[in-house]
């Protein structure tokens, strides 16, 4: 037997192991997500992507609407991907079966003759809701086995407060669980550790906070306050508008944290989701857009920075769960965690019972920790 098939065999063998039913993967389906760049599809070309453990194979039709669908062909599971697109149909690298991209019904058999009586129409690949905002892919991805919802929830979008605007987008891959990914996006206690450096803070300037959180849908707010005053980026904001800076922070299920700062007519939005390709791999995805007077080329410099500490983090911390240690949550620094993992839980409960999602936070409240 030849390398290659070995390896296909053994990679089908592990296949068949992974359809049986799994262990629960904590993933959060009926959510958008973001599957890649709108500047990822070129042209006619098929592109891939893997949202929550699903292959998609995604494109833009000639109408420029872009388009998922899962990356397999239900005649004999080959993907897509392999095959050939014309601006409307995909067709199928095997038998040459057709598929509409915008509905992923089947539109042609080429085997089939006059005495056939299959009904083509019936077949369909599986396909998701697609829209593209910001310069990304989101792919709608409901539970398999679902029907999707009558209405779908709006495509997030990144608020701006104007016209004119500098715009830019980072990612990072972690190859942790989408629940590592977050909690790590939402802990505020790691900045002097992870982060010091010397235009941002440094260890010395760790002291104590006391923020204010309320409740909003899906999830929390940090109230409009004032940010932190050891950090250069927002005193320099406060010194070009000789007025206060206030900052929201949100985070919302599944896995959204938006921030926006704003002072006088200056203003920086940015979004964060960190989105499970994976059981054991996450990516996030960074999108802002200011109108302050500082360069997009500087801005990626200091994100870019951002983001590796973090991503360097993540690696070093995907070792040591590797061996499955015992965890924990501490008051009031990893609160905004367990208000993450009881979101997720009082969302799962209200699906399953239909009942109003229960809240875990009751009202606005201070949490204080030093960082
Ligand atoms: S496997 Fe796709 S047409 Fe047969
Ligand atoms: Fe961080």
């Amino acid at each position: 037997m030849s390398e290659a098939v070995r390896a296909a065999l053994e990679s089908s063998v592990e296949g068949l192991a992974e359809s049986a039913p799994k262990a629960d993967t904590g993933f959060l389906w009926d959510f958008w997500y973001p599957a890649m760049r709108s500047e990822e599809i070129h042209g006619k070309d098929l592109a891939k992507a893997m949202l929550l453990e699903v292959p998609l194979v995604i494109g833009r039709t000639s109408e420029g609407k872009a388009f998922a669908m899962r990356d397999a062909c239900p005649h004999r599971g080959i993907p897509l991907s392999y095959g050939h697109f014309d601006g409307n149909s995909v067709q199928c690298s095997y038998h040459g079966w057709e598929f509409d991209a915008c509905s992923g019904k089947c539109t042609l058999i080429p085997s089939l003759t006059s005495h056939d009586r299959l009904k083509i129409e019936r077949i369909s690949a599986g396909h998701y809701p697609c829209e593209e905002r910001d310069g990304y892919v989101w792919v709608y991805m409901n539970a398999p086995g679902t029907r999707l919802p009558e209405k779908l929830p709006a495509v997030p979008e990144l608020e701006k407060f104007g016209e004119k605007y500098k715009m830019t987008r980072l990612e990072c891959e972690l190859p942790s669980h989408i629940d590592h990914g977050i909690i790590g996006l939402m802990d505020p206690a790691h900045g002097p550790f992870v982060h010091q450096s010397w235009f941002w803070r440094s260890k010395a300037s760790i002291h104590e906070k006391a923020k204010q959180f309320e409740p909003i849908p899906y999830g929390f707010r940090m109230s409009p306050h004032k940010p932190s005053a050891n950090s250069a980026p927002y005193k320099l904001l406060a010194k070009m508008t000789g007025e206060t800076v206030t900052t929201t922070i949100d985070f919302v299920l599944p896995n959204i944290r938006t921030e926006t700062d704003r002072s006088g007519k200056l203003w920086f939005s940015s979004r964060a989701t960190v989105t499970p390709v994976k059981r054991d791999l996450c990516r996030i995805d960074f999108v802002a857009a200011w109108n302050l007077p500082v360069p997009v080329s500087i801005f990626r410099i200091f994100a870019k920075l951002f983001l590796r500490q973090d991503q360097e983090t993540m690696i070093q911390q995907a070792e040591g769960l590797k061996h499955n240690p015992k965890l924990m949550l501490i008051d009031d620094a990893d609160r905004p965690a367990k208000w993450y993992f009881a979101l997720k839980q009082g969302l799962l409960e209200s699906r399953r019972s239909g009942l109003p999602m229960v809240h875990p936070m009751d009202g606005p409240v201070t949490l204080r920790w030093r960082s």
